[in-house]
């Protein structure tokens, strides 16, 4: 990773080359970017219905500025949408309007559209240039970057998919204004994770301004996005591929996704869950010895703080457990965790004796 201008933030792989453009309202210096970096002159914008009332003409706008024709589509929002047949009504569109592969395909959204957006564009025509425009905070520091793409199946999230990287993502922290309060913390979490996991003076920059951050300060939300980007851009071009080392961002998911799974999605949004899986996995890394009581404590105060929730209630321990063993990453039904030595620093692929996790979630319940 390199910062090749204040505001650009590369990533280099053997598979991936392209740039993150972060600042407020970069829309139309991106239009010209996109302009020199790709041949054709064809934007299919896809995004909600309401980002699209919101900011339709500002994103269509600076694309047809740097000469672009546009054309926008619009799936429903929420989890449902990723799915194989918006994909399909989704290839419809663009074959009727005439996309080629001198088309470029724009993610304008969260996670949903860019995880949909990019399978669509990696399948349509066996590939055609896609750009992140990522909207909500959760979508800018993870789900946009890494060049992971695709769509659940009846049988499991995300089964369908591929790695293919975007040409450019621009992240525009403007957008964040309009994000409702849930979807705002939800990508906090994802920021405190990349703390934990790698950048102390991130962690302690979120201890220091954590007011300005409730209030959406836009000086300091930069800097945070820029700093949990580099995290994220960091373990993905050490580790593209998730042989090894990338596991580290899933640091507190092991036990957050069994939280979403055992409440059927409705009970905790992804971030709250993630939350709630960290401050039990600091829990448990303070139990085996790992880390001092003071790192456990300074996760807690922080996610408080923010207003993120440090436990559960009304949860079904054995029924966790069990869908933990089910975890695709668990290793013959051995459960694998990131454990956390201090703040900046995790350990990874660290096996739990079952009767240890079971006297934490006891406590716990
Ligand atoms: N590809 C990856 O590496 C990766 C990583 C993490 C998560 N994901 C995926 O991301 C998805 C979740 O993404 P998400 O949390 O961004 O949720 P989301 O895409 O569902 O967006 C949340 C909601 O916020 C609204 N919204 C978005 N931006 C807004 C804005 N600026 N103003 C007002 N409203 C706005 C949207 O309309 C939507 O209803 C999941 O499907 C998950 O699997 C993918
Ligand atoms: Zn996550």
């Amino acid at each position: 990773m390199s910062m090749s201008s204040p505001h650009q933030i590369a990533v280099r792989t053997p598979t991936e080359n392209y740039d993150i453009h972060v600042g407020q309202d970069v829309l139309v210096p991106f239009g010209q970017h996109l302009a020199e970096l790709l041949p054709g002159r064809k934007a299919f914008v896809v995004s909600h219905p309401t980002l699209l009332d919101l900011y339709g003409p500002t994103v269509t706008g600076a694309l047809q500025q740097a000469g672009f024709t546009t054309e926008t589509y619009a799936v429903p929002e929420g989890e449902t949408s990723k799915n194989l047949q918006t994909a399909a009504d989704l290839y419809t569109h663009l074959a009727t309007c005439g996309a080629d592969r001198r088309s470029v395909l724009c993610a304008f959204g969260g996670g949903v559209v860019g995880d949909l957006t990019g399978f669509a564009a990696a399948t349509y025509m066996r590939g055609i240039p896609f750009v992140q425009i990522p909207t909500t905070l959760l979508a800018m520091v993870d789900s946009s970057i890494g060049g992971k793409t695709g769509v659940n199946h009846e049988l499991g999230k995300n089964m369908i998919g591929s790695f293919y990287p975007p040409r450019a993502v621009c992240t525009d922290i403007a957008l964040l204004r309009s994000l409702p309060e849930r979807e705002y913390l939800c990508g906090l979490s994802e920021i405190v994770k990349a703390g934990v996991i790698d950048d102390t003076e991130l962690f302690t920059l979120m201890e220091r301004e954590t007011e300005a951050i409730r209030q959406r300060d836009e000086a300091v939300l930069t800097t945070l996005i820029e700093r949990a980007i580099a995290v994220k851009v960091r373990v993905v071009e050490e580790d593209p591929t998730e042989q090894g080392v990338r596991a580290i961002l899933n640091f507190g998911h092991t036990i957050g996704h069994a939280l979403e799974a055992v409440t059927a999605y409705e009970q905790y949004s992804h971030g709250e869950a993630v939350a709630i899986g960290m401050a039990l996995v600091a829990k448990l890394s303070e139990m085996l010895g790992l880390c001092e009581p003071e790192a456990r404590n300074r996760l807690f105060s922080l996610l408080e703080g923010l207003g993120l929730p440090v436990a559960y209630a009304d949860i079904d321990t054995q029924r966790l457990i069990e869908v933990m063993a089910h975890d695709k990453k668990a290793i013959d039904g051995v459960v694998q965790f990131i454990l956390m030595r201090d703040i900046g620093s995790v350990v990874y692929r660290q096996q739990v004796p079952t009767d240890v996790l079971e006297s934490l979630l006891v406590e716990y319940a």
